[in-house]
């Protein structure tokens, strides 16, 4: 196993969030991400190098070992699965809940209920837990327009201020799960890499104590 240290980040909407905190716990990449193409950057740290990659790729870089760390939201984490990783830091940004959701005042219709989503492992497994037989329809995107073209009684998807729910005439029905964002590890990593890592995380967790401090005074 190398001696480098290979950090995971999802692209999108969590990055702009995690930056900070991982400058607050020492690392800074040596470029500006948003303006490069590049999908490998070296940091200010000789042996910490970042990967930029899409969400839902990241808890598989850090379970095969391609990365040692990861962040990522628990949603992504729930809807892949847990083998392979330890998942040590709630990060604390990036918060939001996965949820049921329905058109607005609709009764559940069908017996057997339609539910369109990208996180289906998360849905089949949380129908399943109510008892409810469900029917999960696989989407990449625009869940909340499943309900209004019959494609779907329900979805599953995230929920935060609940604007775009309520701007296509849905709302919230049931929590499945609250969501932030997860610093996640290598299992094996964990162990081979100890010593580079436990004080990576120790001043990772004081960046997120400090912005809690932050945001709260
Ligand atoms: P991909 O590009 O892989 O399909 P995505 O488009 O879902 O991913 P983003 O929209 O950047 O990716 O969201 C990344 C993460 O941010 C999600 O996994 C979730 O944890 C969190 N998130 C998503 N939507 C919201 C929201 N409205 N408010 C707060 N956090 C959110
Ligand atoms: C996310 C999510 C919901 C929305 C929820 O979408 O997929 O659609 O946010 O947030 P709200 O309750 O505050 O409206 P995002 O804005 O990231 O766009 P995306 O569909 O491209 O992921």
């Amino acid at each position: 196993m190398s001696k480098q240290l290979i950090l995971a980040l999802s692209k999108g909407r969590i990055l702009d969030e995690t930056l900070p905190l991982l400058a607050d716990a020492g690392i800074e990449p040596a470029e500006d991400l948003g303006k490069s193409r590049k999908l490998l950057f070296d940091t200010n740290l000789p042996d910490v190098k970042l990967v930029v990659i899409r969400a839902t790729d990241v808890p598989t870089y850090v379970q095969l070992g391609a990365a040692d760390l990861g962040v990522a939201g628990k949603d992504v984490l729930l809807e892949h699965g847990a083998a392979g990783l330890f998942e040590p830091l709630d990060l604390e940004i990036a918060r939001c809940k996965l949820m049921t959701a329905g058109i607005t005042g609709a009764e559940p219709a069908h017996a057997r209920r339609r539910v369109a989503t990208k996180f289906v492992n998360v849905a089949r497994r949380w129908y399943a837990e109510q008892g409810i037989q469900a029917e999960v329809i696989k989407l990449y995107g625009a869940m909340e327009l499943a309900p209004l073209m019959n494609l779907a009684d329900e979805i599953v998807d995230i929920v935060d201020t609940g604007n775009t729910l309520r701007a296509n005439g849905m709302e919230p029905r049931e929590l499945i799960a609250p969501v932030s964002t997860r610093l996640v590890v290598n299992k094996a990593a964990m162990t081979m890499k100890h010593a580079r890592i436990k004080p990576l995380l120790e001043r990772l967790a004081q960046a997120v104590a400090r912005r809690r401090e932050g945001v709260a005074g």
